[in-house]
């Protein structure tokens, strides 16, 4: 059977050289199908969920808050991973649940793990959704472009079928503010995805968790922030191991809130993971685990504590809530 990296080639060798957005889409697609779990000890990274049950517990207060508002409150979560988020937020309270999951094999291992929950899987957003839309680590995953400037112009970057980066034209007008020689990463598909947000909200929120910068500090990166990970290792090259390695960039929050603002979604919030946990009491529960003092309750504390301390995913995390307000004026 012909193996992934040689399929790519041939597409390449009859296309000619591929943005590499599509490179990298092509990349992402494969390495979240293989049978190979991406995420947790066995995998490439940890995420949020996988550290510990606390990020979903927490959550779920922060969704029962929400539905307060609302006579019905539906999660639509993005990008599931293992499930794990679900499984967490579900066991609090069984709010009707909406997964859009694009990989089978993460769609099973969620189905697995989500069996005695009544959730459903979708493909598309719905539109007249009244509750949240939500994601963690889904935006990094997307594809981006990686553009660089020369002089007055900025140049696409390409991929031969030897894996090697050519410069071209831009595939469509972009703009980002670069210095001569520097290199960015733009996800258009985020904004997309925020555009779409906006439309299938009838009335509530939109809650994206992720690591990620603002706009100045985004630009500020000479050679943008594309990062590839294989078995807890950081990996510069996106070249090799081909389809086996994750592969991902920061987010832009401010591209997330401009768009968010084009399609009726208020930013009600952007700060912290460490803020935005610790307002939610997860100083509470390091407490109660130090006063219980054994080693499971010491343990769990470790994981807790990386999910706030900034030198781990406290400041590297950034969470932006944005509303939609019932036809434009208010949940
Ligand atoms: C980095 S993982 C995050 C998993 C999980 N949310 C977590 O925090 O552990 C990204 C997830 O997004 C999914 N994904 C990536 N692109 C997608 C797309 N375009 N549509 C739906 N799901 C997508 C992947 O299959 C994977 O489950």
């Amino acid at each position: 059977m012909m193996s992934f990296t040689d399929h790519l080639r041939r597409k390449i060798q009859e296309q000619g050289p591929i943005p590499f957005s599509e490179y990298m889409e092509e990349v992402v697609r494969h390495y979240y199908s293989t049978e190979r779990n991406p995420i947790g000890i066995e995998g490439d990274f940890y995420t949020a969920p996988d550290l510990d049950p606390i990020f979903g517990q927490l959550l779920a207060k922060q969704f029962d808050q929400w539905a307060k508002e609302f006579d019905s409150f539906t999660l639509v979560e993005l990008g599931a991973g293992k499930g794990l988020l679900a499984r967490d937020i579900l066991q609090q309270r069984r709010f009707p649940y909406m997964l859009l999951e694009r990989s089978p094999g993460m769609r099973r291992r969620q189905a697995e793990l989500l069996k005695e929950y009544d959730v459903t899987w979708i493909d598309e957003l719905p539109d007249g959704i009244t509750g949240c839309i939500f994601s963690s680590e889904f935006f990094d995953a997307l594809p981006v472009r990686r553009v660089v400037r020369r002089g007055q112009v900025l140049k696409e970057i390409y991929v031969t079928k030897n894996f090697e980066e050519i410069e071209g034209d831009l595939q469509e007008p972009i703009d980002a503010p670069l210095a001569d020689g520097q290199i960015a990463d733009i996800n258009l598909q985020a904004r997309k995805w925020v555009r779409r947000i906006g439309e299938s909200l009838d009335a509530g929120y939109h809650l994206a968790i992720d690591y990620g910068y603002m706009g100045d500090e985004y630009y500020a990166q000479p050679r943008g922030t594309l990062m590839c990970y294989w078995r807890h290792q950081a990996v510069e090259d996106p070249y090799i191991r081909i389809g086996e390695q994750d592969m991902t960039a920061h987010v832009n929050f401010s591209d997330l809130i401009q768009e968010g603002t084009a399609a009726s979604l208020d930013t009600a919030r952007f700060t912290t993971q460490m803020d935005y946990l610790i307002g939610l009491g997860i100083l509470d529960e390091m407490e109660k685990l130090a006063i219980a003092g054994d080693a499971v309750s010491l343990q769990r504390l470790v994981k807790l504590k990386k999910l706030i301390l900034p030198g781990s995913m406290g400041q590297r995390f950034k969470v932006l809530i944005q509303v939609k307000r019932r036809g434009g004026t208010g949940p």
